[in-house]
């Protein structure tokens, strides 16, 4: 007799604990991040600080080091979660990386619980991550276990450990948030949402 319990549905989220091209990366962000002009989102209260013009903007294409370095991660990542068996692969399917912006997190900062919904993957790679910075954490994408006796610990907050040089890719649906940073260095990452096109939506 065999008998096992197996974890159905498993979120993929992808982590590079550190890119292999680091150094130049750090050089060419330092520049871009050297011009940015701060603010902060009145719909949110205050939570941290996001590069001008937020959520709207995309600094990604500014720097090539790390464009280049999303792209290579983003086709290991959807290797392995296997998307040449989905029946929507098609192997000449384009993407973008259609938003990007900084965020800033001095002390008491904190990012609230979000996520990216209409954007295929969210992303993150991290910039600035002074020791004691607030962590990334996601949660369940299975809102009932956080209602459930019995599964309740397998719905709750994951926290991820970050250093300078991470990346991480998600699905955009994936709600997360990074904890409030009690220190006094700044804390910064580079967020970005990449859609892939639809066919669908193309002429015949
Ligand atoms: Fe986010």
């Amino acid at each position: 007799m065999t008998a096992e319990v197996f974890g159905a549905y498993a979120t993929p989220i992808y982590i590079c604990d550190k890119v292999e091209n680091f150094n130049t990366i750090q050089r060419e962000i330092t520049k871009s991040y050297d011009e940015v002009e701060w603010y902060s989102n009145d719909d949110w209260g205050f939570t941290h600080y996001l590069s001008q013009p937020g959520l709207e903007g995309n600094i990604v294409p500014k720097i090539k080091s790390l464009e280049n370095t999303i792209h290579y991660h983003l086709k290991e990542y959807i290797n392995q979660i296997g998307f040449g068996n989905s029946p929507y692969f098609l192997p000449d399917l384009k993407y973008r990386i259609a938003r990007s912006w900084f965020a800033k997190f001095d002390k008491h900062c904190y990012a609230h619980v979000h996520n990216h919904g209409h954007a295929d993957i969210s992303g993150a790679y991290y910039f600035k991550v002074p020791e004691n910075a607030g962590e990334f954490f996601v949660t369940g994408t299975v809102p009932q276990f956080d209602q459930s006796l019995l599964f309740h610990h397998l719905g709750c907050r994951n926290y991820f450990s970050t250093q300078e040089g991470t990346l991480i890719l998600m699905p955009g649906f994936m709600n997360h948030g990074v904890r409030t940073t009690m220190i006094d260095e700044t804390r910064c990452s580079v967020a970005f949402n990449i859609i892939f096109e639809r066919r669908d939506v193309e002429e015949p």
